[in-house]
């Protein structure tokens, strides 16, 4: 099992810290880890966030363990040598174009979300997001408008391609649950997605037992969050689906509790190649306070286990070690509470 951890910026290295102590507590045998720079701290260490080196090591690992990315001292750089190029970069070049982002209340702690707990005990979601195209990938730039004022521009695409091995993921994932996947988009002014939706349903044809159905992304974020319960899968873009799963985050209770894994085509002895996550960032505002909440980092380690190193019963300790933290009142600041990012790992492990 080599795993290359890429700590980052900001909170990054201190939840991605208390992973890798989770990581080791499971006593996995064959388990080598590597550690590499990304974001601010390559830039500021190697003069890019994703060094040569950086992108040799994840491609020579069977997984990788990502922190967070993102500094506001190199806002102000051009956009190829921010931080967040690094994980746009390293998306890009190991072609992880599917990005599962579950947002799931845990039975027992509907209070922890902000919705009314009959509604939030129903949430149990899916995010499939496409993560190599759209509106992320294609050409930008500045340019003088008609006024003489100046205009950004960014192109927006998606080819049937691109779409319809997103909606295989998301169909294949569908199965493991009751089969329905909701495509989310905005055919209505987009012709990006009509495209999107047209392949989808196209690709949908030779799977009679997926039950899809279509919604604008206006809608689906007022869904969401009025009637979680009618979502399974939920399938759609880059753009769209950074947005409705920091919605969905919420929804559950905090930013600090969401996962997620990033996959192409390439196997590995027992699963696929993968990139984990928490989908939060550097979180600047807090960064160097030991106050990060880790769960969603160690729960990106369970994906790990699941998807890239088929260990399904190593993965479902880590979340039920998890879940039973949150039970016995382990709470971060995120969630109202007062632990730390040491004190939630430790928690965590006390529980394996
Ligand atoms: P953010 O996710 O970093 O933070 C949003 C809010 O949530 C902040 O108030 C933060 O304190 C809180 N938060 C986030 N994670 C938390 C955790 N684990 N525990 C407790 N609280 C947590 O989003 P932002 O502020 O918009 O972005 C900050 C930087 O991170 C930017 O540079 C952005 O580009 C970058 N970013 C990187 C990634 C990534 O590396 N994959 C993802 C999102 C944002
Ligand atoms: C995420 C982040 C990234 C994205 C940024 C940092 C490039 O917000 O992983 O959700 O937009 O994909
Ligand atoms: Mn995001």
């Amino acid at each position: 099992m080599k795993i290359a951890v890429l700590p980052g910026d900001g909170i990054g290295p201190e939840v991605a810290r208390q992973a890798v102590q989770v990581l080791k507590a499971l006593d996995l045998p064959s388990l080598t880890l590597f550690e590499g720079d990304v974001g601010g701290v390559a830039y500021k260490r190697h003069g890019h966030p994703l060094p040569a080196e950086t992108l040799t090591m994840a491609r020579e690992v069977d997984a990788v363990l990502f922190g967070a990315v993102g500094d506001p001292d190199c806002d102000g750089l051009e956009r190829s040598l921010r931080p967040e190029q690094a994980i746009l970069g390293l998306r890009k070049e190991l072609e992880l174009f599917a990005n599962l982002r579950p947002a799931r209340v845990f039975p027992g702690l509907e209070h922890l979300s902000p919705l009314k707990p009959e509604i939030a005990n129903r949430l149990d979601v899916l995010i499939v997001r496409e993560l190599t195209g759209d509106v992320y990938f294609g050409d930008k730039g500045t340019r003088a408008a008609s006024d003489g004022s100046r205009e950004g521009w960014d192109m927006m695409s998606y080819s049937e391609t691109e779409v319809h091995r997103i909606a295989q993921v998301a169909f294949r994932a569908a199965r493991s649950g009751d089969c329905r996947v909701c495509s989310v988009d905005k055919a209505n002014v987009l012709e990006t997605s009509q495209v999107w939706r047209d392949t989808v349903k196209a690709a949908a044809g030779s799977h009679p037992d997926i039950d899809l159905s279509h919604m604008y992304v206006d809608n689906a974020a007022m869904q969401i969050i009025s009637d979680p319960s009618q979502f399974g899968v939920i399938l759609t873009g880059n753009l769209f689906g950074d947005i409705l799963s920091d919605l969905a985050s919420a929804a559950v209770g905090s930013i600090g509790l969401l996962a997620s894994a990033s996959m192409g085509d390439r196997q590995t002895a027992n699963g696929l190649f993968g990139l984990y996550e928490p989908i939060h960032g550097s979180a600047p505002d807090i960064a160097g306070q030991g106050r990060a909440n880790p769960m969603a980092t160690i729960l990106s380690v369970a994906m790990m286990l699941r998807h890239s190193f088929g260990l399904e019963a190593e993965a479902v300790k880590v979340e039920a070690a998890v879940g039973k933290a949150l039970t016995d009142g382990i709470r971060g600041g995120d969630l109202g509470g007062a632990h730390g990012t040491e004190a939630i790992g430790e928690a965590v492990r006390e529980r394996l």
